[in-house]
């Protein structure tokens, strides 16, 4: 199991596996509970598996966020086609930062979420593209490659959905033809035209264990995977 801090007060539980020969032995509890342990008084965050929401809400996780569909997508020539929505998609640089996290508050009014951005949208094998309409920046989203031929896209906030599309189909139209995509959703949108024929996967819960984090989902296209 991995434990990102998000925030001062705020930490994320992510991962928790048992090899499956060792699994129904307690193991998976004790682990839990050390995590727990070693989190409070932190606010505990986590993107549940469906089936074991239940149990989550069991061990004090009664505070729900967002939920969020899975889907994966092949890329192909389709996404090729361009976007038109009057605004410039450009990488990521410095002089975007205060930028990115005004429109990021829109999203998350309550959390600052600079280091966790910093942290997962710049770096190796990940690209992340701003747009901006001449004035300030209206949207962001991001690429990473988790191993060869496999990708996410981690976030994608936009003031609406053709700037949406366009930073997706940026994002894209860089990776070999036939890479697989994975993403997520928040629950009431749907995946954007260019990337119709994406294939539908779970779906998850955000979960917390003290309270909840206000989220504001009219932004959001693609929510960030195992972080808040
Ligand atoms: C879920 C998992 C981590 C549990 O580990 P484990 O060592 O087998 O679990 P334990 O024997 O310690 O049991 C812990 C509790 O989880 C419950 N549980 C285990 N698997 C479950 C499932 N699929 N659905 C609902 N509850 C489940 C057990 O009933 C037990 O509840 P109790 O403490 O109230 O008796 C393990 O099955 C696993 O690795 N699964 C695949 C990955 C996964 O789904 N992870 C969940 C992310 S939180």
């Amino acid at each position: 199991m991995n434990r990102v801090r998000c925030t001062d007060d705020v930490i994320y539980m992510d991962n928790l596996i048992i090899r499956p020969e060792a699994r129904g032995l307690g193991i998976g509890r004790h682990v839990w509970n050390a995590v727990v342990e070693a989190s409070r008084p932190g606010n505990i965050v986590l993107d549940g598996v469906q089936a074991m929401v239940p149990w989550y809400r069991k061990q004090g996780f009664t505070h729900s966020g967002m939920d969020v569909t899975t889907y994966s997508f092949r890329v192909t020539g389709s996404i090729n086609k361009p976007v038109q929505c009057g605004v410039s998609v450009i990488d990521l640089c410095d002089s975007h930062w205060p930028g990115v996290l005004t429109l990021d508050r829109t999203v998350y009014p309550t959390l600052d979420r600079e280091r966790i951005l910093r942290a997962f949208m710049v770096g190796n094998d990940v690209r992340t593209v701003v747009a901006d309409d001449g004035r300030e920046v209206v949207g962001i989203g991001s690429v990473h490659k988790k191993t060869e031929g496999l990708y996410g896209l981690r976030n994608v906030i936009a003031t609406n959905e053709q700037v949406a599309e366009a930073i997706v189909r940026e994002l894209l139209v860089g990776l070999p033809q036939e890479s697989k995509v994975l993403f997520r959703v928040p629950v009431g949108k749907k995946p954007m035209e260019l990337l119709g024929g994406a294939e539908q996967g779970s779906l998850n819960t955000r979960l917390h264990s003290d309270k909840t984090i206000e989220i504001c989902t009219d932004n959001l296209w693609m929510a960030l995977c195992n972080i808040v």
